[in-house]
């Protein structure tokens, strides 16, 4: 299993290659972790993330991934990737691990050696912490993935918690 680590802090601070940002689909920033990542990048982001083709205003449809530039921020990119609405999906496990699995490839793909994930999907697309914890890790426990080190910021201790439960019981 790949380096797997957990914190509990702002994942806009995490010195990794890539840090993952919890987008939706116009991928134009928002709210949650998406406006701390576009605030702590700067407008530079935003400009790149124009500059990804849309089609009817997609830039990434859930599940998918797409990697920038990451302004000011200690990183080298900013993977985007959009986690399925909990209560708007038939499959939320599938396009949640996808998520994940996108964003690993997409690191692997441009040399990157570590990721910084947020509990991608638990704010306000409302997944499950104990449930999401589950799909997140077993997705980057993944033997593809095993040279990549992976690190989780966890935004509070609740989640911090679902993350160390699904952890010591793998
Ligand atoms: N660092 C790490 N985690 C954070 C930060 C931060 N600075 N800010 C918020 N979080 C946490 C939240 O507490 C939650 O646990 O990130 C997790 C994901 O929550 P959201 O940011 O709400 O993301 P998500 O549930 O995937 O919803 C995505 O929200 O912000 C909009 O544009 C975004 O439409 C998209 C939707």
């Amino acid at each position: 299993m790949a380096d797997t680590r957990l914190v509990v802090g702002d994942i806009t601070t995490a010195e990794v290659d890539a840090i993952v940002n919890a987008a939706n689909e116009r991928m134009l920033g928002g709210g949650g972790v998406d406006g701390a990542i576009h605030r702590a990048a700067g407008p530079d982001l935003l400009a790149e993330c124009r500059k990804v083709p849309a089609v009817n205003g997609i830039r990434c449809p859930t599940g998918e991934a797409r990697i920038t530039g990451a302004g000011n921020l200690p990183a080298r990119y900013v993977i985007h990737t959009v986690g399925p609405v909990y209560h708007q999906v038939s499959h939320p496990a599938a396009l949640l691990a996808s998520a994940y699995r996108n964003s690993l490839q997409l690191a692997l793909d441009n040399a990157c050696r570590s990721i910084a994930f947020p509990a991608i999907s638990c704010g306000v697309f409302g997944y499950p912490l104990e449930a999401a914890a589950k799909v997140a890790l077993e997705t980057c426990a993944a033997r593809d993935y095993e040279s990549l080190n992976i690190v989780f910021y966890l935004f509070d201790e609740t989640t911090y918690s679902a993350w160390h439960r699904s952890l010591s019981t793998r």
